[in-house]
């Protein structure tokens, strides 16, 4: 297999979170991504999913450099991100772009979508002057299946799915090879998710884009995905190809949030908050010894409490967590 794109290695983040002490001399600590290692191939997807507060967005902005990481390295098209700095460092990062987790919050309501497409073909020079910045606006539209005619009208005359093509759009602007997409169509409707997922498809193929799709719901990974991993408070637990995740899950995490797809209707909103399972993910400041999943795991034993279980191979390319699975 060629180079993959991008490659995430034993990626770590830790947030200062506040002091204790009298004087406030510790300083508290909340890891929120824990030693992660994973790599998505060109013109595929990877899709990474857990629940709310796993570290799926965090892994995200850092692989963005959006956050600070505190240790492991973030390999783009063979070269260490992590070492860059400077110029080398920001012509990379317009490779890749991010679709926000809140497509409202992410566009400004006093900006017509001429300038907020535009925008970051200004910023990066990328246009001459406004007709340039207007034609290369039309074709991007075009591309998310909205108009010239929308050109000039504001965020809230169009709805949810209509702002999430140009929040697309925009992301797109620079010519990126890499997209993440953090849980692009959770704020959607159900019957409009499908139609951003199959945009989001298209333009894969077309483009030749590569994706990290973030959700909290395996149910919307399933299509898009080639490649998946599961999080469990900052960690992965389960990292194989599509098949096999839906077909032979194996870590009982993996197995609680697939019996929870399809969503029934009365947990819908449950589910959208990402809570999948019964009981409640740990304290990521304090998270328990051992596995981190053995105060919800009805597997659990002895050792489960005590040992961290590693990452090992259970079948060609599908790797697991878990001392009993
Ligand atoms: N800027 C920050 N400062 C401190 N803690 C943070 C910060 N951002 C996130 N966290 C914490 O880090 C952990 C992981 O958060 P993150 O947003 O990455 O999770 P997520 O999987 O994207 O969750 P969601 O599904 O709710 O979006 C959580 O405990 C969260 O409270
Ligand atoms: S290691 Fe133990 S607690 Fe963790 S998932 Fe496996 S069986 Fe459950
Ligand atoms: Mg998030």
């Amino acid at each position: 297999m060629s180079r993959p794109l991008l490659e995430v290695r034993g990626l770590s983040v830790v947030y200062d979170v506040g002091r204790e002490g009298f004087w406030g001399q510790r300083r508290t600590r909340l890891q929120a991504v824990d030693d992660i290692s994973f790599s998505v191939e060109r013109g595929q997807t990877f899709g990474l999913v857990g629940e709310s507060g796993s570290g799926k967005t965090t892994t995200g902005r850092a692989i963005l450099g959006q956050v600070p990481i505190s240790k492991g390295r973030i390999i783009f098209d063979g070269q260490d991100v992590t070492r860059m700095d400077g110029r080398q460092l920001r012509s990379m990062r317009q490779n890749m772009q991010l679709i926000p987790q809140n497509p409202y919050g992410s566009l400004n309501p006093r900006m017509n979508v001429r300038d907020l497409i535009a925008e970051p073909l200004v910023v990066h020079r990328r246009v001459r002057n406004a007709r340039q910045a207007t034609e290369r606006t039309v074709e991007l539209l075009e591309l998310t299946g909205m108009s010239a005619a929308d050109l000039h009208k504001y965020p809230h005359a169009f709805s949810g799915g209509q702002r999430q093509r140009i929040v697309i759009a925009r992301a797109l602007a620079l010519n990126p090879h890499l997209i993440i997409a953090d849980e692009p169509v959770s704020a959607l409707d159900v019957s409009i998710q499908a139609q951003v997922v199959n945009l989001l498809q298209d333009l894969q193929e077309r483009l030749r884009l590569t994706y990290i799709f973030i959700s909290h719901d395996l149910a919307v990974v399933r299509h898009i995905s080639h490649r998946i991993g599961i999080m469990y408070a900052g960690k992965l637990v389960e990292r194989a190809d599509r098949d096999p995740i839906y077909q032979n899950p194996i870590h009982p995490y993996t197995e609680a949030l697939l019996s929870s797809v399809p969503i029934p209707d009365p947990t819908v909103e449950r589910a959208r908050r990402g809570e999948v399972l019964p009981g409640e993910p740990p304290d990521p400041i304090s998270p328990p010894a051992g596995c981190r999943f053995h105060t919800r795991c009805p597997l659990s034993q002895a050792r489960c409490v005590e040992d961290e279980p590693p990452m090992e191979n259970r079948a060609p390319a599908h790797q697991v967590a878990c001392w009993v699975r």
